[in-house]
């Protein structure tokens, strides 16, 4: 069955063709991909298809965020699953006109929830390099505490970067809404 997650202002659901077209330009931006693990650039459709291809399955879930109001398709949130160790990788991104107003707190929140309430995760980890320090701000108001810092941990673009490494356990997330 497909994932739907509700907040206040957002509707993040599995990402499936129709996302696409609006995917493509979003994704595609040099800013979104910059500060990214994983989102490749360009972004291509064969790129898009394969993420709506393995946008729910046993890795992992990828979901599509838009405005709840106006159906406005704004980022994407995913977990990469590994279900071995109960444990999930949290990843997000949001399209650069829509930077600054909370989404990617709001649409984040909705998922670590789902991952630690539906999915039964132990242990949710995330990661950010150190230019992207809005990244650092989300996962501490995600309930994350920092938890290391891993020098030249990738090569992004022909250099190497460090990555700051947060996490947060169940129980970490009970102990923040009691
Ligand atoms: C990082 C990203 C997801 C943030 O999305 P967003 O919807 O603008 O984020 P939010 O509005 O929910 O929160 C950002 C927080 O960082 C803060 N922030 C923004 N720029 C900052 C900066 N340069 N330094 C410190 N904090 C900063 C904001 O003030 C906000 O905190 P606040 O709510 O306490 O004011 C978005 O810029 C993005 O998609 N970037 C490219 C992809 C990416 O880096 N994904 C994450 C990979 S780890």
């Amino acid at each position: 069955m497909k994932i739907e997650l509700h907040t206040l202002r957002l509707l993040l659901r599995t990402y499936t063709v129709n996302d696409i077209p609006e995917l493509i330009p979003l994704i595609g931006a040099r800013e979104v991909a910059a500060t990214t693990l994983r989102i490749p650039h360009p972004y291509t459709h064969k790129d898009a298809e394969d993420l709506v291809a393995h946008a729910q399955d046993n890795d992992g879930v990828r979901l599509a965020v838009r405005l709840r109001d106006s159906s406005t398709f704004v980022g994407g949130v995913g977990l990469r699953l590994e279900l071995d160790h109960h444990r999930a990788e949290l990843g997000y991104w949001i399209g650069v006109p829509y930077w600054g107003k909370g989404y990617a707190t709001e649409a984040a929140q909705a998922l670590v929830r789902y991952a630690f309430d539906e999915l039964r995760v132990n242990r949710l980890y995330a990661s950010h390099v150190p230019n992207n320090p809005a990244s650092g701000k989300i996962l501490l108001k995600l309930g994350m505490k920092r938890e290391g810092y891993m020098r030249g941990h990738i090569l992004k673009w022909g250099e190497y970067q460090d990555l700051v490494v947060y996490g947060m356990l169940n129980g970490d997330l009970k102990a923040a809404v009691s």
